[in-house]
């Protein structure tokens, strides 16, 4: 299974666009694939608890469990904030970690996509994940698409043309690395 991560709870952001056109895509491909959207995580995460197992927040285990257990591939969108990728990101990768987090990560693979109004496509924020998921004994595609200039190519809540033949090449990609040719 393949779980989509849309990396930011920022309302009607452009990552989230770019989650669910590759949503589609993949669904299309016939593959099983979810979609896990932070900004859905409108809850109250921060709490001394959330480090220990009985102290987790209920909506992180249910999305632990229905989102990131079962699925053996992450592909995370996510926006450039302040030079790196979304502080609310880490907040939920620390908040799943508490419950299990060899097994919760290690194995799995993962590709990333950066998204950004400048001109870096958050490329350095896909370094700094990209460390932390290797350090969860996760593999992380080489190629990462960094998205510049978002704004260019996304217009009435739609990916442009370019940019959608950019993302399919990048699906494509990423069905080759995870070597897949059905059913995940
Ligand atoms: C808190 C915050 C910090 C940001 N920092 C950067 C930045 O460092 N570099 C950049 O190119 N864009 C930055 N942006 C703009 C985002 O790249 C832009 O909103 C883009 O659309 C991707 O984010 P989104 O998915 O939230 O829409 C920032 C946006 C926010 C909300």
């Amino acid at each position: 299974m393949i779980t989509i991560i849309s990396g930011t709870n920022r309302p009607n952001s452009k990552t989230k666009i770019i989650a669910k056109y590759l949503f589609t895509q993949i669904a299309n491909t016939g593959n099983l694939v979810k979609m896990l959207d932070l900004v859905d995580l409108n809850v109250d995460l921060l709490h001394h608890e959330m480090y220990t197992p009985s102290g987790q927040h209920p909506l992180i285990s249910s999305l632990q469990e229905d989102m990131i257990d079962p699925a053996n591939v992450l592909i995370i969108i996510s926006p450039e904030y302040n030079g790196s990728f979304p502080g609310i990101l880490k907040l939920f990768i620390d908040a799943v970690s508490a419950k299990a987090y060899k097994t919760t990560f290690g194995g799995k693979k993962a590709a990333l996509i950066g998204v950004a109004s400048g001109r870096a496509g958050n490329f350095r924020g896909l370094e700094h994940l990209t460390g932390i998921l290797n350090y969860l004994n996760i593999t992380v595609m080489p190629n990462k698409l960094p998205v510049s200039s978002v704004s260019n190519y996304i217009k009435d809540n739609q990916v442009s043309e370019e940019l959608s033949v950019t993302l399919d090449a990048f699906v494509d990609e990423v069905l080759a690395f995870i070597n897949v040719e059905q059913q995940v």
